[in-house]
């Protein structure tokens, strides 16, 4: 899959795989997925439940390891790299389940973020009053993302659509070059959900985010670019508008309303 109409900015693509499967057993969960995303790339990856997203989003960041295929990130054979190395690198994940130190601070969940990216000891900053860049870029994000009131609070005392904003500010200060978002919003009742797609809005330009969505709101919102993937596959792949208004993507998968029949999100 070309995406050829995201944002170039001349230094070649971000992040590629070139014919990437995986099976567990007998069953093909990726099967030959091409993909490329550029700087400043807003690509969602839909499908139904099963269809592989949380597998590929997996074999992406590394948590997942390749049966074949190669993943290159920005120029560099990364398939059979550690996931730690691969936030080194720059490329950065959230879970489609939170992950989140519950009875650290919210303050305090970022630093770890923060000391893992510095190569410093978060044990050791507990207890040695220095560290202001440290404090200064955790609280830094905590601002961007509107969690800098909450920045006292146990993470596990945040209503779960903040929970899931403290993830993504988590990401970010890891500085990321590519973003990867399971259902950032999964399990997020419908009134905290502007406030993900707000903050999702509002990340940097420059980084490159896919996200994997059910919700046909959001993509219509966030993304430019839509991959379709099914049984592993990748169906049908494009500018936002372009698959929307595929009549064999509505026929298929989108219903009359507009709405994904599939537009079920799990919390598995
Ligand atoms: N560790 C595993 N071992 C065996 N099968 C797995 C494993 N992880 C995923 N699968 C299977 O791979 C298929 C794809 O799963 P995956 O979680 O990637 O789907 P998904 O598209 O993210 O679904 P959902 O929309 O429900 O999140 C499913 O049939 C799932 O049961
Ligand atoms: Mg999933």
């Amino acid at each position: 899959m070309a995406i050829d109409h995201v944002l170039t900015d001349g230094r070649g693509p971000l992040l590629q795989t070139h014919d990437l499967t995986k099976a567990y057993g007998g069953l093909l969960v990726t099967d030959h997925v091409s993909l490329t995303l550029e700087a400043g790339a807003r690509h969602a990856v839909l499908g139904p439940n099963g269809a592989g997203k949380s597998t590929l989003v997996g074999l992406l960041s590394g948590v997942v390891e390749s049966d074949s295929g190669k993943i290159m990130l920005m120029g560099r054979d990364i398939t059979r790299t550690a996931s730690a190395a691969r936030v080194r690198h720059g490329l950065v994940r959230t879970f489609q389940i939170s992950n989140l130190f519950p009875r650290l601070t919210v303050l305090d969940n970022v630093l770890v973020a923060v000391c893992q990216r510095k190569g410093g000891s978060y044990r050791l900053l507990r207890s040695v009053s220095g560290h202001r860049d440290y404090l200064d870029s955790a609280e830094g994000v905590l601002e961007q993302l509107g969690l800098i009131d909450d920045r006292w609070k146990l993470a596990e005392e945040l209503a779960y659509g903040r929970q899931r904003l403290l993830e993504m500010a988590i990401a970010l200060s890891l500085h990321p070059k590519v973003l990867l978002l399971d259902e950032p919003a999964a399990g997020v009742p419908g009134s905290e959900t502007g406030v993900i797609i707000d903050a999702m809005e509002k990340l940097p330009r420059d980084i490159a985010i896919l996200t994997i969505e059910h919700d046909m709101n959001v993509v219509r919102r966030f993304a430019t670019s839509v991959t379709i993937l099914a049984a592993g596959r990748i169906m049908v792949s494009g500018a936002v508008h372009d698959i929307m208004a595929s009549e064999d993507v509505r026929a298929l998968y989108l219903g009359r309303s507009g709405h994904a029949r599939f537009a079920k999100s799990s919390s598995t």
